[in-house]
């Protein structure tokens, strides 16, 4: 195990390209057979840098240590991170900047759910581009196609889902394995903090917290069998969308943009994250693509422009979906809590068409060239 210890020895500093033995970083160093306990000091370490460094460390041990046996903890001068600080009641030194400390401890690895075949984020660059209305509709399509499917509603600052379901009111039981059921609606289970929390509170909780429920959402919710678990994500980039796709393994990723909001596709606020954590990106849905009158189905107008997502995504090298077009009936079912797709009056219209081709294309039934088969393991 000597060449362990070498290996973490020899790994740099980011800030500063020194090792971080030559720093005099390394603390304690325990390299035992099959098992690592790694902590050092990281004052000075930026939160990436560190998670650069404990990514290295990660790879780097593949195959010679089991992941669960690594165990890396970090140190500061000021040690600890902000709670803990005013657990200790410690008080900041005098004329010294503040500044907060986060991310002590190692970087939670990606866990399995084992029960669930495909676990699928849908996600967008900014709010009100459709996200949740694709998630619900895109569960019931592939609902129609016989798969078992989950909707967890990440969206803690805004969930909608209840509503969107006709479930306000539900109140989510737990089992006799003290585990949360879903709850389910026509045949789809679901699990929301709006649920747990009054309409008209307001959400105050830390970031820290609400990840520790999302937590509780993917491995604490008695989902079991699925062939598809569908998050919807809150809009654009932040800690929870982070915590969230760190904290699983993922199918990947569907992104959702309008029209108008084509530039926000690959912006930092837009897949751009997901890249970076390397998850896949399994394609792009344009919703609100085009307009059918009822009362004139040979016409289509392009109010927000024409193929915008389509033309963007190819030139990104990503997977087109399909475009979902606007449509009255669509935006009536949200209002009144029955889904789109799990409503039979809707069979053969625009929107109940284009999801019902999304989901082909997710199940590989509408699939030449095999990328979801592929991506998705089937
Ligand atoms: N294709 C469509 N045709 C008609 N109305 C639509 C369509 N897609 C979404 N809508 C309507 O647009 C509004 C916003 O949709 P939705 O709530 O799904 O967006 P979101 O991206 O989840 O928003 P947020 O960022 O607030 O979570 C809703 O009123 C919904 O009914
Ligand atoms: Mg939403």
């Amino acid at each position: 195990m000597n060449d362990v210890k070498t290996l973490i020895e020899s790994i740099k500093n980011p800030e500063t390209g020194n090792t971080l033995h030559s720093e005099n970083r390394i603390k304690e160093l325990k390299v035992e057979e099959n098992a690592l306990t790694l902590v050092y000091d990281r004052e000075g370490i930026s939160p990436l840098q560190k998670r650069q460094i404990e990514d290295i460390i990660y790879n780097e041990l593949s195959g010679k240590v089991d992941e669960d046996n690594i165990v890396i903890k970090t140190v500061s001068k000021d040690s600890s991170d902000v709670l803990a600080k005013s657990e200790k009641t410690a008080k900041p030194k005098s004329e010294q900047p503040a500044n907060l400390k986060v991310g002590h401890g190692s970087i939670p690895k990606k866990k399995k759910i084992d029960t669930i075949k495909n676990i699928i984020a849908i996600s967008s660059g900014k709010g009100g581009v459709g996200k949740s209305t694709v998630s619900v509709n895109l569960a019931y399509a592939l609902h129609r196609k016989g798969k078992k499917v989950g909707l967890l509603d990440a969206d803690i600052y805004g969930p909608s889902i209840p509503m969107l379901l006709g479930k306000r009111d539900a109140k989510p039981l737990a089992n006799d394995d003290k585990k949360i059921m879903p709850v389910e609606v026509e045949g789809v289970k679901f699990i929301s903090f709006g649920l747990f929390i009054g309409e008209k509170d307001p959400v105050i909780w830390r970031g820290p917290m609400l990840g520790g429920v999302l937590n509780q959402f993917l491995f604490d919710v008695d989902w079991g069998e699925l062939d598809y678990l569908l998050i919807d994500l809150p809009p654009g980039t932040g800690d929870v969308q982070l915590s969230m796709i760190q904290a699983v393994e993922m199918a990947g990723v569907i992104g959702v943009s309008t029209p108008q909001d084509v530039a926000l596709l690959d912006s930092t606020k837009g897949l751009k994250m997901f890249e970076q954590v390397k998850t896949p990106i399994l394609g792009t849905i344009e919703n609100m693509s085009y307009f059918v009158p009822d009362d004139m189905p040979e016409k289509k107008y392009h109010i927000f422009g024409n193929g915008g997502v389509k033309k963007a995504s190819e030139s990104l090298g990503l997977e087109f979906l399909g475009e979902v077009p606007l449509e009255i009936a669509l935006r009536e079912s949200c209002d009144q809590g029955v889904p789109y797709m799990s409503n039979q009056n809707n069979e053969g219209k625009p929107v109940w068409n284009a999801y019902l081709s999304i989901a082909n294309k997710l199940t590989g039934e509408d699939n030449k060239k095999g990328f979801f088969n592929r991506i998705l393991g089937k």
